[in-house]
């Protein structure tokens, strides 16, 4: 039976492909929109060290054994799981880690469609005019009007979700590897034009000091905890995205290298977003790093509303923005999707409008979060934080952890040599110990310590 399952939804045409829909995935609002705001509370620099060290040092060892179960499995996460778990003889509560992975994706995808809807909205925004010359004052002005339209954030959050369904519905080859070797060449290029723009027309040196010159004091426990999470978030690690994208991986790409191509244009990102947008901030009067969640959607307009040519700019930052968003959202549909499809006799079309459908609902908990619901709280969190502290900050790092110890000491051997072939022998060694001790240790201890400063002290 699970023989037969195997290979079911397709493969990428190429490892390229691989390396375009796992940046794809990687690339999004972790990067542009979570990535700055949290660097920024968080005073800058220390926290982007503490970031990037968990990118190498846990990140990577961890996103190598996630794609390595999906390429053993070359099924939905839950199966690949599944089979992995059978075939190691381990014990089957680890199957669990599959479910845990799938859970976060659809509770992420709830949430990041209210955000892509943001984006979504402000392309028009942008393109209308309506943000020719405003303050930081009014800018802060006009985002609060959003929020506080749930009508609108609907509209956006729905029509985003159907630019997900739309790829999605269209299978691996078709949909989700056409779509991402068209969107992440022109999402680059556009990110290079505006990092231009913001090297002569913003204040780049106070962006640079602020992003690297660091100042530990400045750091918490419950920061360093937001630096791991921000670190699994934005590399789609821990929900079975990367673990699904990964069963579609040829055979004879080399896992190391690959994901390391993937985590380096990851990181890139992030930091030449980081750059563009406290390059504005700096230069900008009214507007304070630590603004939030806000701080892409009110600092920028007061950019491209002040300049010459700031209609275009402006409106396509936000394409740029939507354009990211979009090919990570379908990641955490596509794993949900196939598992949909192996678990249950339907369609590919009936297995995507029933989780898009799901996940919408779920959002609208996050949408009135912003206005009707802003007073009630979970754990002090409105709904929309609580599911995001919730998964960036517990589950991913949770199933994190799991799968690093799965593949570092429950997985046989003869499966990981297998996949990990082609591997120097000194660098297979070197990530075996960091599955087995590093990231284990890391991340529980984190985890304790984070949670301890934000719930105890
Ligand atoms: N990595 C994506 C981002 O940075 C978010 C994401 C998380 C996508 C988990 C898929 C899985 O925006």
């Amino acid at each position: 039976m699970a023989i037969q399952q195997k290979g079911m939804h397709g493969a990428w045409a190429s490892r390229w492909t691989f390396i375009m829909a796992a940046t794809g995935s990687a690339v999004g609002l972790g990067n542009m929109w979570k990535f700055p705001y949290v660097a920024g509370s968080n005073g800058g620099g220390a926290f982007v060290l503490v970031y990037l060290g968990c990118i190498l040092l846990i990140g990577v060892p961890v996103m190598m054994a996630e794609v390595l179960i999906g390429r053993q499995g070359r099924q939905s996460p839950i199966n690949s799981m599944r089979d992995a778990v059978a075939e190691s003889d381990a014990k089957s509560r680890w199957r669990h880690v599959g479910w845990v992975g799938v859970a976060a994706g659809m509770l992420i995808l709830s949430f990041y469609a209210v955000i892509a809807g943001w984006a979504l909205a402000y392309i028009f925004e942008a393109a209308s005019g309506e943000l020719a010359g405003v303050s930081g004052d009014t800018a802060g002005a006009i985002f609060g009007s959003l929020l506080a339209d749930p009508s609108r954030l609907i509209f956006w959050q729905s029509i985003f979700m159907l630019l997900c369904v739309g790829v999605v519905v269209g299978g691996v080859k078709k949909g989700l590897g056409v779509a991402v070797e068209i969107l992440m060449p022109v999402l680059f290029v556009m990110l290079l034009l505006l990092l231009g723009f913001s090297f002569f027309r913003g204040n780049f040196s106070a962006a640079w000091d602020f992003l690297f010159n660091f100042n530990l004091q400045l750091l918490t426990w419950r920061g360093v905890l937001e630096a791991m999470g921000q670190a699994f978030f934005t590399l789609s690690i821990g929900m079975g995205a990367i673990m699904a994208y990964g069963a579609y991986m040829p055979q004879k790409a080399n896992i190391g290298k690959t994901i390391l191509i993937v985590a380096f244009f990851d990181s890139l990102v992030a930091i030449i977003s980081g750059l563009i947008i406290f390059s504005i901030v700096f230069a900008t009067q009214g507007i304070e790093p630590s603004a939030g969640p806000g701080l892409m959607f009110i600092s920028l307009p007061v950019a491209f509303g002040g300049m010459p040519g700031g209609l275009l700019i402006g409106s396509a930052f936000f394409v740029l923005v939507s354009i990211a968003a979009w090919s990570s959202a379908i990641s955490l549909l596509e794993p949900c999707v196939a598992w949909l499809i192996e678990a249950k006799d339907i369609s590919r079309v009936q297995a995507n409008l029933l989780l898009a459908g799901f996940a919408w609902v779920l959002g609208l908990g996050s949408v009135l979060s912003f206005n009707v619901w802003s007073d009630i709280k979970f754990a002090g969190l409105t709904f929309f934080d609580f599911l995001d502290f919730l998964t960036a900050n517990i589950m991913l790092p949770l199933s994190g952890l799991l799968i690093a110890v799965f593949v570092g000491y429950v997985m046989k051997r003869e499966f990981v040599d297998y996949q990990m072939q082609g591997t120097a022998p000194k660098i297979l060694a070197l990530w075996r110990l960091t599955l087995r001790y590093v990231a284990p240790v890391a991340i529980s201890a984190v985890f304790v310590m984070g949670i301890y400063d934000k719930f105890f002290s």
